[in-house]
């Protein structure tokens, strides 16, 4: 039974460790370290209700600082861990100090990609990724305000939505041919291209921005030889796991912290777990996720492993999105050869694609379709083939479809 148990990072992931380490009966010590101001709290709110304002910030917090209290976790706020010494079990914090263990978590989450074309570094560029972001946000984010977002992927289409509903004059700037290209099929992009054009936000696909123009503060966007005006700009063009202090400590590190199914690096005291690591999925592919799914599930699988009760980690990964009314909900990894299959309408602003492969549900994406999402999850979970006819058959309720 280890005695210490470092844990750095203060997100999802981290304190699913605390929660976990402890029901599963560890009565050591617990530390967890984190660069925010903040304990854990909830991501994926930021960019939607949060920023819209319908959100209180106290609701982001995934505990109530009783919660440490009473598990015995040390949690060190406002503080960067500087190095990993895996050989004397030690880490250094920013501040000097030097902490012991016998187990280590990395659970350090991603930080956004920044982008670098001229001007990139004008006041009134804003990125989203924590809750300082969008406070920054909101001093400017207001009615009649011309935005250009960058990227069409989730954090840009969630802004979007919030921004049309908020009276903001918003454009967005897309590298590929599709939004959210990255996360959904092709059918799911027109739709809510479709969606995000009838709330009156102007999308360019196929356009890189090649500069913000500005004295002091931006003032324009230039993409395609054209400069289009704006007081603000938002950049979501993805994220970069910082898996820097475990590659400065010497363990392997590929877009990612490296580990096995048991959230293990090469080094058996030191494990990793949420959007930071790279690990191999229930579909023997290398991958790394970015969800709240993962970094719960990882990290209870790390609890487990420091406990010498590994248990092989193999969960169906799902993310979602809200953007408006709808709610986009994804499960499993879809593949480009998958046969895709419609169920529902997406006029109806209703419907589901799901994804067959080799005659079984490999993934499903459903907007406003809970049914379609839970029962697809499961199907995925447990290879169940089904045929497309009957998939794609509105009459025949989701529960009958689950058996095949
Ligand atoms: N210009 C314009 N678009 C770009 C550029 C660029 N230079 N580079 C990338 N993009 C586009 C990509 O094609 C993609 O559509 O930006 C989009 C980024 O989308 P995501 O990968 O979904 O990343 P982001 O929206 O930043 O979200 C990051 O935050 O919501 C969470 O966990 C969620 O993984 C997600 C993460």
């Amino acid at each position: 039974m280890p005695e210490q148990i470092v844990i750095i990072g203060a997100g999802q992931a981290g304190v699913q460790a605390v929660q976990s380490l402890r029901a599963e009966g560890y009565t050591g010590a617990i530390t967890m370290i984190g660069d925010e101001a903040y304990p854990p709290y909830q991501r994926p709110p930021l960019s939607k209700a949060y920023l819209l304002g319908s959100f209180a910030r106290e609701r982001l917090f995934l505990k109530p600082d009783a919660f440490y209290r009473e598990a015995g976790c040390e949690l060190i706020l406002n503080t960067v861990v500087t190095a990993i010494n895996r050989a004397a079990k030690k880490v250094t914090l920013g501040d000097g100090r030097t902490l012991s263990y016998d187990k280590l978590l990395l659970a350090t989450g991603t930080r956004v990609r920044k982008l670098s074309c001229p001007g990139a570094e004008l006041a009134g560029v804003h990125y989203l990724r924590d809750i300082a972001d969008v406070d920054g946000l909101q001093n400017v984010f207001k009615a009649g305000t011309r935005i250009a977002i960058v990227g069409g992927g989730y954090i840009g289409l969630e802004v979007a939505a919030v921004g049309a509903k908020r009276g903001l004059d918003v454009t967005v700037f897309e590298t590929a041919d599709r939004l959210m290209a990255r996360a959904v099929s092709k059918p799911v992009s027109t739709f809510f291209a479709e969606e995000h054009a009838a709330a009156g936000v102007k999308l360019n696909l196929n356009t890189s921005v090649e500069a913000f123009e500005g004295k002091e503060k931006i003032e324009g966007v230039r993409a395609g030889g054209i400069v289009h005006p704006a007081d603000l700009v938002l950049v979501g063009i993805g994220v970069v796991p910082n898996d820097m202090l475990a590659r400065e400590s010497g363990l392997a590190c590929q877009d990612g912290v490296i580990v096995d199914q048991n959230a293990m690096t090469a080094d058996p005291s030191v494990f990793a777990a949420g959007d930071c690591t790279r690990h191999v999925g229930r579909e023997g592919v290398e991958i790394r996720l970015e969800c709240v799914q993962n970094a719960i599930d990882q990290a209870k699988h790390a609890a487990l492993a420091m406990l010498g009760r590994p248990k092989t980690y193999s969960e169906v990964p799902w993310f979602w999105s809200d953007q408006y009314d709808l709610k986009l909900q994804i499960a499993g990894l879809a593949r480009p050869t998958d046969q895709l299959v419609l169920r529902g309408d997406p006029k109806a602003r209703k419907f589901a694609v799901f994804h067959l492969r080799d005659g079984a549900v490999a993934a499903v994406e459903a907007v406003n379709a809970a049914p379609e999402y839970l029962t697809g999850r499961k199907m995925i979970a447990d290879h169940i083939k089904v045929l497309p006819e009957k998939l794609a058959d509105l009459s025949i309720p989701m529960k009958q479809i689950a058996q095949g």
